[in-house]
């Protein structure tokens, strides 16, 4: 096996690019391309990308630069750029770095073979058209069935909401939902190959169905997915607050497969930041939300995303942003500084606060959150959880796995529990983990 080729692979962004870098390495190995951990050592390197805030932007293209040495020691070394970025700057990315092969946007995965064979022959080229949802739906890429515990299971692509400040609109495209039997084949699949937890994916995933009558609703699919045998734990990231429906929160009460956590991004506790930025909510339907989930399920974990020092943002409406994480005790908290965005709308808003202020009050909020955390953390100590052994840990002398809640729990246990729900006192809390001993 002479033939075999090297790829190296690096992903930035979101589950949906590590997704699409899971589907690249599959498409790749009828050409004979192998993974590999070293740039060194590749024949093709893809940097699969990310446009999210500029500061992403750039860790792309500083990461570029250095490659730019490699190219120059090794002729023969293809370099591609997927993902976001891609999508995004299609054609301009050629022109700007002359030593880039080929540019493979979002909606080109399939294409990627025929261009890595044309690359091959020394043609450079692009590819970012979007496709129309049926051709989306037909080409809809499946990965390699690989093993392991938990894995995602994307359900809808894209996103319709045009926030103001968000970029993923332009560069993932109109939604589309995925048809639920493949979705449901799918998980059936990797139940048979020892998964016992899968997270369903999307930008959105609550607006699963609303456009392709169908399809059933997201609560629905749920449903579907808790009958499958051996799948223990169902997960879905990202939820729209706007789009909670009391079905869907009803599942929290229903479900008992269904894990104790969700993500709601709330981005701003401003009803006027919170119209500024297109949410389609209110602070009070946002807690009102909230409210409803606890009823249904009372010990859910509540993790969520919030953006500091939107155009306009005033002193007061950031404080409405510190009181509404108090008011929801996020258990954890993914929180940035605005960052405007070719195309969006929010990048036309005069900027009223200095870098400096904007950072200031980034640090207030995460100094603020990383205290509620531990504390919530701490709050856990004593309790019993159910957790899901995903592997050996990084340390590799311990077990990890998640609870319910989604906390890392760190337990001394025997590697053949690895796949098992156990039972688990927790014995000690952390900034970051939890420490259980099997009861
Ligand atoms: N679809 C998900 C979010 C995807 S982007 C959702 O709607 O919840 C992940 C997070 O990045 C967003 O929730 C937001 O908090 C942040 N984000 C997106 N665009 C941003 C921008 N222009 N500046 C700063 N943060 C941004
Ligand atoms: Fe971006 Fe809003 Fe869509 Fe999330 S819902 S991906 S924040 S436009
Ligand atoms: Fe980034 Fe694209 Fe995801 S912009 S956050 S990789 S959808």
């Amino acid at each position: 096996m002479n033939n075999i080729k090297k790829l190296y692979i690096e992903t930035f962004g979101c589950q949906m690019n590590v997704n699409d870098s899971a589907t690249m390495v599959s498409l790749l190995k009828d050409l004979d391309y192998e993974q590999t951990d070293s740039a060194a050592g590749a024949d093709l390197i893809l940097l699969n990308t990310c446009c999210i805030r500029a500061k992403a932007e750039q860790k792309v293209f500083s990461e570029l630069g250095r490659l730019k040495s490699l190219k120059n020691e090794k002729k023969k070394v293809l370099l591609g750029v997927g993902g976001c970025i891609a999508q995004q700057e299609g054609d301009r990315l050629l022109k700007r770095i002359p030593y880039l092969d080929l540019v493979v946007g979002t909606h080109s995965l399939h294409l990627l073979p025929d261009m890595v064979r044309a690359a091959e022959k020394g043609e450079r080229l692009t590819r970012n058209d979007f496709l129309d949802p049926e051709t989306r739906l037909d080409l809809f890429p499946r990965k390699e069935a690989a093993g392991g515990v938990a894995r995602f299971v994307t359900v809808i692509q894209g996103c319709d909401n045009f926030c103001s400040y968000c970029i993923v609109p332009f560069v993932r495209g109109r939604e589309v939902s995925r048809r639920s039997g493949e979705i449901l084949q799918e998980i059936r699949e990797l139940s048979e190959i020892g998964v016992r937890e899968v997270t369903l994916l999307g930008q959105n995933v609550n607006s699963y169905g609303i456009k392709s009558p169908e399809e059933p609703s997201f609560a629905e699919l749920l449903r579907r997915v808790a009958e499958i045998d051996g799948i223990e734990r169902i997960r879905f990231t990202t939820s729209h607050p706007k789009d909670i429906s009391p079905d869907l929160i009803a599942c929290f009460a229903e479900l008992p497969r269904l894990c104790s956590h969700i993500h709601l991004p709330a981005q701003s506790g401003s009803d006027r930041v919170l119209k500024a930025m297109n949410r389609g909510y209110t602070r009070r339907e946002y807690l009102d939300r909230i409210a409803a989930l606890k009823i249904a399920r009372p010990d859910i974990t509540i993790t969520g995303d919030m953006i500091v020092g939107f155009p306009g943002e005033t002193a007061e409406d950031f404080e409405e942003t510190l009181s509404l994480m108090e008011e929801v005790g996020f258990a954890d908290l993914f929180s940035f500084v605005f960052s405007a965005r070719p195309e969006t709308a929010a990048a036309k808003l005069a900027d009223t606060l200095t870098r400096k202020e904007r950072q200031e009050r980034l640090d207030s909020l995460q100094h603020r959150q990383h205290i509620m955390t531990r504390e919530r953390n701490n709050s856990l100590q004593g309790s019993i959880q159910e957790v899901l052994v995903e592997g050996v840990s990084r340390r590799g002398d311990q077990l990890f796995g998640r609870t319910s809640g989604n906390r890392i729990t760190n337990i001394s246990a025997d590697p053949s529990l690895i796949g098992k729900l156990v039972t688990v006192r927790i014995v000690e809390a952390f900034q970051n983990s939890l420490l259980g001993e099997i009861v």
